[in-house]
């Protein structure tokens, strides 16, 4: 499955010290993100090197993007042979790769959503699915919840919450009505005849793995049918197979009227959809959504690998035994409790999560931060075995609280 483990050196990670950052003044790039200080060079299985050939145990999965780890061979093979066959043609051309993508796509959807669109992001995601929602119902406004994160685009960052420190557009493009996380009654009242999209991740995940309950979804699904709005369930984080169920929507047995995805769902390359149903599909117009790159051969070509292979390699299971495991066994040291789904999980820290986060990448694990300064997030491929787990568990015991 995996390509280079017979290569590479054996690596105690104790004994290695973590490589420094890598911004200099003479670095190139835009010097905007937050960086952990660690230059990578190879990935192959569940495992990442950096620069130094330290190897770590990928926790963090690229920002829960790549959902089969490194190196798997389908996709692979479905790249290369892609990229063989035809590198790029546009969405004025009919490819039969991207039709049997969105065939797979629909076939795992919960059903009723029929149609798909494809583009290259999540926030291209959201964007086309408020376009979705304001063109459908001529309505002026969002509903959103606190804590959302949709996207770094104009009409995404207008539902993003605490954008406020990084969102530099004049005015908001639309109303958003804020509505407090898991409140129900203040959902009911918030989606009114005004509303066009509530709109809400089932886990909220830069919010530090945070689901919402079902009568929270529920609600939102009822008020949005009985007033003529849209729910949009984004899982652009907890979609495709992440939740341990195909979408999050089916963890919560509930039906939204748009699904957004991304990351993972083509195991690293670029790729974002939306999803709708077919009295949905039918309002919308031809040249009312559109994109150059979405749709694409080789992101088609990957989408289907990675759908083929998180089946074939029943993955499902696996997401449920090692998301049960990783609950059973790391409230353990720093760690008091464990929050969110299947392998989308916020460990909530006695001590603050950047500490944690540092003494773990000591101990050869790497894991995400969130914006709640008291959790590790675990987004990790969902590939991952318990043998990893019992390494997480291992070094978090190690670490005080
Ligand atoms: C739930 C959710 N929606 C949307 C986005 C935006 O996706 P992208 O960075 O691909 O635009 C993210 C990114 O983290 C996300 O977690």
């Amino acid at each position: 499955m995996s390509k280079q483990s017979a290569t590479k050196p054996a690596l105690t990670p104790a004994a290695a010290a973590v490589s420094t950052a890598v911004a200099t003044p003479n670095d190139p790039l835009l010097d905007v993100f937050d960086r952990i200080g660690m230059t990578v060079t190879l990935g192959d299985g569940v495992t990442i090197e950096d620069s130094t050939g330290r190897r770590y145990v990928d926790f963090y999965g690229g920002h829960a993007v790549a959902s089969l780890g490194y190196g798997h061979q389908r996709l692979l093979d479905a790249l290369n042979g892609q990229a063989q066959r035809l590198f790029f043609q546009s969405n004025a051309v009919d490819l039969e790769v991207r039709t049997r993508a969105a065939a797979r796509l629909v076939k795992l959807a919960p059903r009723g959503l029929t149609k798909v669109f494809f583009v290259n992001s999540g926030a291209e995601a959201n964007e086309n699915a408020l376009r979705i929602a304001f063109l459908v119902t001529k309505r002026p406004k969002i509903v959103a919840v606190s804590g959302a994160f949709h996207g770094r685009t104009a009409a995404a960052a207008a539902i993003t919450d605490h954008h406020e420190t990084w969102y530099a557009f004049p005015r908001k493009p639309f109303d958003v009505t804020w509505v407090p996380f898991d409140d129900v009654a203040a959902l009911r009242a918030a989606i009114d005849h005004d509303t066009a999209a509530v709109i809400l991740e089932p886990v909220q995940g830069v919010a530090g793995a945070r689901a919402v309950s079902k009568a929270f979804i529920h609600a939102a699904r009822e008020s949005a049918t009985k007033t003529g709005a849209l729910l949009i369930l984004d899982e652009v984080q907890i979609g495709v197979c992440r939740s341990g169920q195909p979408f999050a929507a089916d963890h919560y047995g509930v039906l939204p009227d748009v699904l957004t995805l991304a990351k993972g769902i083509a195991g690293g390359f670029p790729c974002g959809a939306v999803l709708v149903g077919d009295a949905l599909a039918a309002q919308i117009k031809k040249g009312q959504l559109g994109t150059t790159f979405g749709g694409g051969p080789l992101a088609c070509a990957l989408v289907e690998a990675t759908l083929l292979a998180l089946e074939e390699d029943r993955v499902l299971e696996r997401v449920r035994r090692v998301s049960k495991r990783i609950q059973e066994t790391c409230v353990v040291g720093p760690v008091e409790s464990i929050q969110g789904l299947g392998l989308l999980l916020g460990l909530r820290c006695t001590r603050p999560a950047k500490e944690v986060l540092a003494e773990l990448r000591t101990r050869g694990i790497l894991a995400g931060s969130s914006h709640d300064p008291r959790v590790v997030r675990l987004l990790p491929p969902l590939v991952i075995e318990e043998a990893q787990v019992e390494q997480l568990a291992a070094a978090l015991k190690e670490i005080s609280r």
